[in-house]
């Protein structure tokens, strides 16, 4: 499938930013948008926990920016809190959901809503260290390399077709924080360049894999 369509019609592809922590690459986006590197605009920011670092942030940029409680469960949203995540994407004419640091599984009706719309950034080189702290489970194994995936969401965890990758190297002085940091810069630079290809329908989805042209 061609992810053209829609989206290459469209001058600027309305992102849906859904995050449960600081932030950081919602405002690596923001600010790649701003730069106009990525030909996409920010409609909304959802977070599911009511302090989180990314709506104080989305707002300071004048972002639309709501928390909506996740319901019941720990690690996915309950019925009703997954239909209230899906109509506030859709009021606000969301074309591409990315997740950005949201620590909650989505399947079933949020991805039957946005089929092959929804991508997420994960902390290491997919397949390899799936599911919470990733860095610390590449540490642990004791891998000389580790980065970070944009893939998009199917319903298995971190397991759909990989968009790009960057490799960070872990070093032997490196801690958790140290290798999650250097990770984390390395997000920030790989989210807006896929988020970008998206934009300009260079993405295409052949069974589990993508093929992304180059932009010239
Ligand atoms: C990021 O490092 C992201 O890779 C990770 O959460 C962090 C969010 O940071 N996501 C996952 O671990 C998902 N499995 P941010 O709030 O500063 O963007």
């Amino acid at each position: 499938m061609l992810l053209t369509g829609r989206v290459s019609e469209l001058k600027k592809l309305r992102l849906g930013i859904l995050g449960s922590g600081k932030g950081s690459n919602m405002v690596a986006i923001a600010d790649a948008i701003a730069a106009g590197s990525v030909p996409a605009e920010i409609a909304i920011v959802l977070a599911d926990v009511a302090d989180a670092g990314i709506l104080t942030r989305a707002k300071d940029r004048g972002l639309p920016a709501r928390f909506i409680a996740p319901g019941k469960f720990r690690t996915k949203l309950d019925e009703e809190a997954e239909a209230a995540y899906i109509a506030a994407l859709k009021e606000a004419g969301v074309e591409l959901v990315v997740l950005a640091g949201f620590m909650r599984i989505l399947k079933g009706e949020f991805l039957r809503a946005f089929p092959q719309r929804v991508i997420n950034i994960h902390p290491s080189l997919l397949p390899s260290f799936t599911g919470l702290e990733a860095w610390k489970q590449a540490l642990d194994y004791g891998v000389k390399f580790t980065g970070c995936t944009v893939h998009f969401v199917d319903q298995g965890v971190d397991t759909g077709p990989i968009i790009a990758q960057q490799t960070v190297p872990v070093l032997s002085r490196d801690d958790a924080d140290t290798l999650h940091g250097r990770i984390q810069v390395a997000e920030r630079q790989l989210y807006p360049l896929a988020i970008s290809a998206l934009a300009r329908g260079l993405v295409r989805v052949e069974g589990r894999k993508t093929v992304t042209q180059s932009a010239g």
